[in-house]
């Protein structure tokens, strides 16, 4: 196996793989996990309102929980967006911080998670209790907060993209919220997504239980690929492009089918919430 190059990168993508000749016994277990996540959707949807109130104002998230995805325009302000911009520069310059910031590089890519809380500062102006209540109209769960800095350039032709394939996160409904802190544009690789493919679907069960074994760390440092119908599906429906203004916000349940699109010019830089 190569070293250093993420599996995602790497030639081999086997849908099939095979440690699940031994791995298939842990499937009832994971059967349970997948429920009781179903389950939970169930009764958000059958319970929980889609609306919250923020400040003065009211906003509507039921096309979140339909469609797997919300863009929310103007979420902040220029001067936000210029303010954070610069939090975030001195969070990463601040010593203190170094040890809790993982950077992940390919070429034209950086990321940069955080493994800390943002600071009091930044979870003000990114409106972190807002994000919070939006997860809630979504979930019964207590999420798992972590957060992301990622910066894309537009390189030569044949440039890797994190997550440039169309792939599913995991079985759990999990969800990321993006802040774009630069306009994302048909040209600068702008998120891809299936509508409505966050719901369960029989065809991805393998992919659900395979995200499983890979979170749980039954097998360590591989990755599921969804099978070529799923995939051949997906390149001929027509699927949502994530376009954003500065300030804009999108959120998506990355269960559903998506992919970053190529960077064909110019760069994308981008703030990341999971929710998980
Ligand atoms: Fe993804």
């Amino acid at each position: 196996m190569k070293k250093n190059i993420p599996i995602e990168f790497q030639s081999e993508r086997k849908v099939i793989p095979n440690h699940i000749k031994w791995t298939w016994i842990f499937f009832p277990l994971f059967l349970l996990e997948l429920i009781s996540e179903e389950l939970n959707i169930f009764f958000v949807h059958l319970t929980k309102d889609s609306i919250i109130n923020f400040g003065s104002r009211k906003f509507n998230y039921a096309s979140l929980k339909r469609n797997g995805f919300f863009i929310e325009n103007g979420y902040l302000d220029e001067n936000e967006v210029e303010k954070l911009k610069k939090l975030l520069l001195k969070y990463k310059n601040n010593k203190k911080n170094k040890s809790s910031i993982l950077k992940k590089e390919i070429e034209g890519s950086i990321r940069y998670r955080f493994t800390k809380k943002p600071t009091q500062e930044i979870e003000e102006l990114t409106k972190y209790n807002k994000l919070k209540a939006i997860y809630s109209t979504y979930s019964f769960k207590n999420p798992k907060i972590s957060w992301m800095e990622s910066f894309t350039s537009s390189m030569s032709k044949n440039q890797l993209i994190f997550a440039g394939h169309p792939h599913i996160d995991s079985y759990r409904h999990q969800l990321k919220f993006v802040i774009a802190l630069e306009d994302v544009s048909k040209n600068n690789g702008p998120t891809s997504y299936l509508a409505s493919t966050q719901f369960f679907n029989f065809d991805l069960l393998l992919c659900y239980f395979l995200t499983w074994i890979y979170e749980k760390r039954i097998v360590k440092g591989q990755k599921q690929f969804l099978p070529k119908k799923i995939i051949r599906d997906y390149l001929i429906n027509k699927k949502s492009l994530f376009l954003m203004k500065k300030g804009d916000l999108s959120i998506f349940d990355s269960r559903g089918i998506h992919h970053g699109s190529l960077i064909e010019s110019g760069e994308r830089h981008l703030l990341w919430f999971y929710f998980d």
